[in-house]
């Protein structure tokens, strides 16, 4: 709900904050399709309605910017709308993780998929998801992206412990969701880039909610474990966590430094500053 937001995601959701110029889902959607994913279903819920407004077209907008030859910009919003087939499913409630992986489940059949996290941007060479869609055709098994994580952060995330297979990929043997520090099995954090196999959804089904009542993924990861192998991989590149105020400043400013077209001015304005 966005409550680490507030006010400014009293009416938006936060999936809709914007970073450098365009919102978080955007870069979400857009590294699923640099990797070669064409089918999307965005699991949204009450109140999220501007994100399926953001990828559909905008007539009246569009003729506008036609009028005025503004061409850059009429381009820009003509690519969000063929980006790839978005599909949208709600969410009844906020009921976790799991539960809103599981709501795909029709839509997605007997097919292993990926599963991105609506307020996480992976910069990379190699979109992060398409690394993990590799290590998966290699692994034939689900794979999800992990990190080292300083020790005070160990608490926000699924923490994994596990065996390394070579440089880059770790063999599951145990996933905590947001552990104490003093009971954390690692400092490997999941990420919140996933590719799945189809049986995660037997597990989800088979998982208990949480003290929140909500259905954690990491736990339904831990189920499936007990079936199938599971893969945490270390990715290369840089992951940026949306998850509160202070992140999402310093987000913008560390990608609006790095953008070709903003980056020389905000340096130079930061150091006038
Ligand atoms: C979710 C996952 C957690 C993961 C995190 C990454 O938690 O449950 O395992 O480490 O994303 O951001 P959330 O941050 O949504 O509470």
């Amino acid at each position: 709900m966005g409550t680490r937001f507030l006010p400014l995601t009293k009416v938006q959701p936060k999936e809709m904050l914007p970073v450098v110029d365009k919102p978080v889902i955007q870069y979400v959607v857009e590294e699923a399709v640099s990797a070669g994913i064409e089918d999307i279903v965005i699991v949204t819920g009450r109140e999220k309605r501007a994100i399926e407004d953001h990828f559909d077209a905008s007539p009246e907008l569009e003729r506008i910017l036609e009028d005025r030859g503004n061409g850059d910009a009429l381009e820009s919003i003509r690519r969000i709308t063929s980006l790839a087939h978005l599909h949208y499913i709600r969410q009844k409630a906020p009921r976790g993780l799991g539960d809103a992986v599981y709501c795909a489940r029709h839509h997605i059949g007997n097919e292993s998929f990926a599963v991105m996290l609506g307020d996480t941007i992976n910069i990379a060479d190699v979109p992060v998801v398409g690394q993990l869609m590799n290590a998966h055709r290699k692994l034939g098994a689900s794979v999800i992206a992990v990190e080292r994580v300083p020790r005070h952060k160990l608490r926000d995330y699924g923490i994994i412990k596990g065996r390394l297979k070579d440089r880059k990929t770790v063999e599951i043997q145990k996933l905590v969701e947001k552990p104490e520090p003093s009971k954390a099995p690692s400092d490997m954090g999941i990420t919140g880039t996933y590719v799945l196999t189809p049986a995660i959804f037997d597990a989800i089904e088979r998982t208990d909610p949480d003290a929140n009542g909500e259905i954690q993924l990491t736990d339904a990861l831990t189920l499936l474990g007990k079936k199938e192998k599971i893969y945490g991989y270390l990715f290369d590149g840089t992951r940026y966590d949306i998850g509160d105020m202070f992140l999402w400043m310093k987000v913008n400013i560390e990608l609006t430094l790095k953008s070709r077209k903003y980056g020389g001015r905000l340096r130079k304005d930061l150091s006038d500053m």
